[in-house]
């Protein structure tokens, strides 16, 4: 009895220090938000969106939210899917340097909003190479996706946007992409498997991918250079495998048939036009091997969590995301169904929403 109750006692130091953590980079996102909106408000009242302010309940249920979504990461890790360095694990030197910088852009972002300029990217730029929908300033972001500035702080500009769970968010799609590798692939030695990250962006979710499943063969698609640099950065040094990093379009890879056992794409959709959707998932079941797993992470949509409904409508009058409003409304199981797939299953969390599927044979 008294055994049982010292081990009871027994404080799990870890979580403590993992729960600390994730307190820390919530104040350090609300607080910078505050400091923020209150700047704009006086140097740049005409920036300042229309949006409801939300109510207590609301904030309640977000936090709430927020900490099932750290319980549930923290289980899986303890659960071993995947370590537990990994909730510990970012460039934080990096990122305290390039902190500054996030200040330094915020009023050429106020300027973009009040001029509604949406397609403010750099001159140099070839815009043959890109689809119209993406050259653009999402989230108000300078130079779009086009430019080592704006990959140099699109990390922490998403940790501060998600109060630092973004990528306990990512994290979600490694639980379903394992148990569907086990399932489709249950003989497959890793050092065998292939897996492909599309709209990779700095690489965040590639990390987490090959600290889960060491020695897969990973590659990671984007359609900026410049993130993919950033990406390079991050992923390949020191003694691990080494990442591919191929720059091409998601909708028409340059990617042979039949290629991957598994897929990843993780806040992709909300920033694609609807036809560009069904086309991403045609292109997805393509490169895919017979029984090939897709695991998708995605903000979550307009009939998962209706408490949250203020939140989505506030989120696209907030960022510029021109096919936000669209996307919450998509049927993205059907599209799935479309492009072939099948085995479709969804899970949400914390404004996150997750769809596995498979390539069944043919
Ligand atoms: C919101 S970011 C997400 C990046 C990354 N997956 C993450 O978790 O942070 C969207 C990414 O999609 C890329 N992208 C947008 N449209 C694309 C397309 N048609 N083909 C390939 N990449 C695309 C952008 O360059 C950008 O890196």
């Amino acid at each position: 009895m008294v055994e049982n109750f010292r081990f009871m006692a027994q404080p799990n130091l870890g979580k403590i220090a993992y729960q600390t953590l994730q307190q820390s980079k919530g104040i350090v996102g609300i607080v910078h938000k505050e400091v923020s909106t209150k700047l704009m408000e006086l140097v740049a009242p005409d920036a300042v969106p229309e949006t409801s302010i939300p109510s207590a309940d609301l904030l309640f249920e977000l936090r709430k939210s927020i900490k099932e979504l750290e319980e549930i990461d923290w289980q899986e890790a303890e659960q071993g899917i995947y370590p537990k360095s990994l909730l510990f694990e970012a460039p934080w030197i990096q990122w305290f340097f390039k902190y500054p910088l996030v200040w330094l852009d915020m009023p050429s972002t106020w300027l973009r909003r009040v001029k509604r300029n949406f397609q403010d990217i750099p001159v140099e730029i070839n815009k043959e190479k890109y689809p119209d929908y993406y050259l653009q300033n999402f989230h108000h972001q300078t130079d779009g996706y086009l430019s080592d500035h704006s990959a140099g702080i699109y990390d922490i500009q998403v940790e501060i946007l998600f109060n630092g769970t973004a990528d306990a968010m990512r994290r979600r799609v490694i639980s379903p992409l394992k148990k569907g590798l086990d399932s489709s692939f249950p003989n497959l030695n890793p050092s065998n498997l292939k897996l492909i990250d599309i709209a990779t962006g700095t690489g965040r979710t590639l990390q987490q991918i090959r600290s889960s499943i060491p020695k897969c063969d990973l590659i990671g698609l984007d359609l900026s250079s410049a993130y993919l640099k950033q990406a390079s950065k991050y992923l390949n040094h020191g003694e691990k495998d080494l990442v591919q990093l191929i720059q091409g379009n998601a909708e028409k890879t340059p990617l042979k048939g039949n290629t991957f056992h598994a897929i990843t794409c993780v806040f992709l959709f909300h920033e694609l036009p609807k036809e560009a959707r069904q086309n991403v998932l045609n292109e997805c079941y393509r490169i895919l091997k017979p029984n090939g797993i897709l695991v998708i992470a995605d903000s979550i949509q307009l009939n998962d969590i209706p408490n949250f409904i203020e939140v989505l409508e506030n989120f696209h009058k907030i960022f510029h995301e021109p096919y936000y409003k669209d996307y919450i409304k998509d049927d993205i199981n059907n599209k799935l169904e479309k492009a072939g797939f099948d085995s479709i299953k969804t899970d949400t969390f914390f404004m996150t929403k997750i769809w596995s599927a498979k390539k069944t044979e043919i």
